[in-house]
């Protein structure tokens, strides 16, 4: 019997709650789809702004150790060169010469060696006719310019990193920072991967939040387990439940080439998935520093003055994916519960009050006695402090239950009483809990609920 794990598949049900309510769409869908290409709709884009504005406020705006950046997408060919992108970000493929399909390798669905007469192609069954493993470059390649040449090849970026490198004496001398300091950015990276899936966990064009610490060699271990934890602490108060989360320590045959540790911070997502990397943080010593100056010929040291020496400083990367985390706060906050007292259930969306796209919803029990006047008059206040949505369409608990679905902590509803003595019912999504609260006094009720 397969191990029962904890935590239930709920992707395909996301996937379609996603779509229906406006999360996330497929890219070009009514061309049929890009492959693992997403769209964030109304409701997506707010969640995922909220996410990195919580990462930038807290790498960046809390601290006076950290400056932020926003490289450009494009960078100069050779920065790949240096990175060692060009030459070893790839994997190895076979083709099949019947049906054209690619394949990673390593894929367990194919049986046999290929290359040799006795494989068997996983995809139109034939045999012999998988070829030997080819490497395979997951860099975007384009051309810069009117002249499709070699000499005019341009990358989009696998990953924000390189640009903050390249970078970091503009940002050191123009902001006078000492070492140890950081640098962060978020921005898109696009990797050509051969298995993408799982709906936006693994995509061909994906957002990264990076940062890099720039520390003196010898404290870099000190500054490496500062930042685990750090991490670790960030996953968490975004609501992220603490036995989801775990770290994975690479090994000697995991680490990239530029490491040296590497510890993922990794999501239960549930079913077959179960733990996956959500964020990596990685002690890349002077390996990246060292190969822009080596290839660019121009000094990248730091000068300490106090101390009157010069050192290529290492560093600590945090490299956390914007999509991954998206899936991760809906895979954690998805949930189908009964309602006593009622024959349907409900689906829940318990995402964190602080990133949910919506704050609150404004009801009015009826459409008289001046119920809906009072209802947008509040909608236009409180919309001026947070996003709200107003809504009189429907039986109150079909209203209800559309504000659980997108994670709307809280609903307003304007009755009968209002009207007459000011007062509204403020309904708690989690604990169903309802307060009367003064109209007038909404507002703060609100904010002191919300959190950061
Ligand atoms: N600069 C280091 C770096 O890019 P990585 O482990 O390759 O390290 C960091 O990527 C994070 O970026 C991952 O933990 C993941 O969250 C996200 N990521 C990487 N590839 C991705 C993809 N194809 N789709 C979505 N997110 C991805």
């Amino acid at each position: 019997m397969p191990e029962q794990r904890k935590y239930p598949d709920v992707m395909d049900k996301l996937v379609s709650l996603a779509k229906r309510r406006g999360y996330i769409f497929q890219s070009s869908e009514i061309y049929g789809g890009t492959g693992s290409v997403w769209d964030y709709g109304p409701l997506g884009v707010e969640l995922k702004r909220n996410i990195k504005d919580r990462w930038w406020n807290s790498m960046v705006r809390s601290r006076d150790d950290i400056e932020g950046l926003d490289a450009a997408i494009l960078m100069h060919p050779r920065v790949w060169e240096a990175s060692g992108h060009v030459a070893g970000f790839t994997d190895p493929l076979v083709d099949c010469r019947q049906c054209k399909k690619r394949f990673r390798a390593d894929d367990p669905k194919i049986k046999g060696t290929p290359g040799t007469p006795d494989v068997t192609c996983p995809a139109c069954g034939n045999k012999g006719t998988l070829s030997a493993p080819r490497l395979f470059n997951l860099m975007f390649r384009t051309f810069m310019g009117p002249v499709e040449e070699s000499a005019s090849v341009i990358y989009l970026r696998p990953e924000t990193a390189q640009g903050i490198y390249v970078n970091f004496l503009n940002v050191q001398q123009s902001t006078r920072q000492k070492v140890p300091f950081g640098i962060a950015q978020i921005g898109k990276a696009f990797r050509n991967e051969i298995t993408p899936g799982n709906f936006i966990f693994r995509t061909r064009e994906f957002e990264q939040m990076e940062m890099q610490f720039f520390v003196k060699p010898g404290t870099d271990m000190q500054w490496f387990e500062y930042w685990k934890a750090e991490r670790m602490k960030w996953h968490q108060a975004l609501g992220l439940a603490a036995d989801r989360l775990e770290f994975h320590q690479h090994t000697k045959e995991e680490l990239a080439h530029y490491a040296r540790a590497a510890f993922d911070v990794q999501f239960d997502f549930g079913g077959t998935l179960g733990f996956q990397e959500i964020e990596g943080v990685h002690n890349r010593g002077d390996f990246d520093l060292t190969q822009h100056q080596t290839f660019s010929g121009k000094k990248l040291e730091y000068f300490d003055q106090p101390n009157n020496e010069r050192f290529l400083p290492y560093v600590i990367e945090t490299s956390v994916g914007c999509d991954r985390t998206t899936l991760a706060v809906l895979v954690n906050g998805y949930r189908e519960e009964s309602v006593e007292g009622e024959s349907e259930g409900r689906v829940v969306l318990g995402i964190h009050p602080s990133i949910a796209p919506i704050k609150a919803a404004i009801f009015p029990l009826t459409k008289k006695d001046g119920q809906p006047e009072m209802a947008r008059r509040i909608e236009i206040d409180l919309r001026a402090k947070f996003p709200v949505d107003y809504d009189e369409t429907g039986s109150i608990g079909k209203r209800y239950r559309r504000q659980d679905e997108v994670g709307t902590p809280f609903c307003i509803t304007v009755d009968s009483d209002s009207t007459t003595d000011g007062t509204v019912t403020v309904r708690d999504r989690d604990t169903l809990k309802q307060d009367r609260v003064a109209a007038d006094k909404l507002a703060g009720f609100l904010f002191e609920r919300l959190g950061a």
